[in-house]
């Protein structure tokens, strides 16, 4: 059986599911650690993709720009190589089963177990708790009620999402012991170190690189155009450590800027980090080669996002199929859950 990159999971057997925020653009972050593996896991037994509207309601945002932001993010999902015929794309907000189901998870999941997710507590931290919407605070079990709903065994994230796969193992494993076995329990497929399971931001290579947290200069997004890749890599932080043979090593933590680079430049062309890293020993040298290799990726993609856009009745009618494939699976699951918790069953 032929097997795939990240894993080794054996295809033909996985069912996989992902999703995406449509905050904003997506980044080069958003790529390396999962847009690439979700193309390269479409040849699975089953891929789902969603683009996650109901979770970026969890912060303040304009219903405009929501509305424009889920058509650019499905937009790109397909020009960065998602292939209907191959998986089913769609918007979450359009499976109500998602929201029903996440009820039930609700019912199932502590207090003390949300207040420990760390991406809670961050963003959390950055408006006062007290203000935090508590669409924030439910959050992660609405992302369990994703990946269950499609009896996913596997889901490919990066790195940041580990906390809330393991929360989603817990309340599956839960409810299986609570009310019979009812959901597979997933496991999160993550890129390996190095491999960009975690691009962190130019500017501030402590933080990872992200849609709302983090500096615009610091971040690459995929439909930026080649001279402003340039300019953000030209100006990427590196260290004070002066130039010369060893100054450009893999050692994210004395090193993360440089480490940071080496990590781009190894995902974008499948080698190891250690091995780019000894090619280089300026760090001039290192930051042109990445953003060549990051604008050599972004262009058949920004080429194809442009042809889409051209006729926004394609993406729709993605989505509009998309929808219904999923519609069929999340509602088996979801009498399902409903059975098993003890809920009447409607008549008619
Ligand atoms: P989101 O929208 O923040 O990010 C989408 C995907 O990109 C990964 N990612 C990164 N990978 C490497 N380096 C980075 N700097 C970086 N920043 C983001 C994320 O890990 C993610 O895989 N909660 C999820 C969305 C979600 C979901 C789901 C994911 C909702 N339901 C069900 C999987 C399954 C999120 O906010 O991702």
């Amino acid at each position: 059986m032929r097997r795939v990159g990240l894993g080794n999971y054996p295809l033909g057997v996985a069912t996989v599911l992902s999703g995406i925020q449509p905050t904003a653009a997506p980044h080069l972050g958003n790529y390396l650690g999962a847009l690439r593996w979700w193309v390269e896991f479409q040849d699975a037994h089953d891929a789902y993709y969603c683009v996650v509207d109901l979770h970026a309601l969890t912060v303040a945002g304009d219903p405009a720009e929501l509305t424009r932001a889920t058509t650019t993010m499905a937009t790109l999902l397909l020009a960065a190589g998602l292939d209907p015929g191959r998986c089913t794309l769609f918007v979450q907000s359009h499976v109500p089963e998602h929201a029903e189901l996440a009820w039930l998870l609700e019912c199932t999941a502590s207090m003390g177990e949300l207040a420990r997710m760390t991406q809670f507590k961050d963003k959390a931290a950055r408006g006062g708790e007290g203000s935090a919407r508590v669409g924030l605070f439910a959050y992660p079990v609405l992302m369990a009620a994703d990946i269950l709903l499609y009896d996913a065994n596997l889901v490919p994230v990066g790195d940041d999402q580990r906390q809330h796969l393991e929360l989603t193992r817990v309340l599956a494993q839960r409810w299986n012991t609570r009310y019979g076995q009812t959901f597979t329990v997933p496991e999160a497929a993550i890129a390996p170190p190095g491999k960009g399971a975690r691009i962190m931001d130019l500017q501030d290579p402590r933080r990872k690189m992200s849609k709302t947290a983090g500096s615009p200069a610091g971040t690459v997004f995929l439909l930026d155009d080649p001279k402003t890749v340039e300019h953000k890599l030209k100006r990427a932080v590196t260290d004070t450590d002066p130039p010369g043979p060893g100054a450009v090593r893999w050692d994210p933590e004395h090193k993360p800027g440089v480490s940071n680079l080496v990590e781009l430049l190894a995902a974008l062309t499948g080698r190891q980090p250690e091995e780019v890293a000894s090619s280089y020993q300026s760090y001039g040298r290192l930051k042109s080669d990445t953003a060549q290799a990051v604008i050599a990726t972004l262009e058949p993609v920004q080429k194809r996002y442009r042809e889409l856009s051209e006729d926004p009745g394609v993406v729709r009618s993605v989505l509009a199929t998309g929808a219904e494939r999923a519609r069929e699976v999340a509602s088996r699951t979801l009498a399902r859950a409903r059975q098993a918790i003890g809920l009447l069953p409607r008549q008619g």
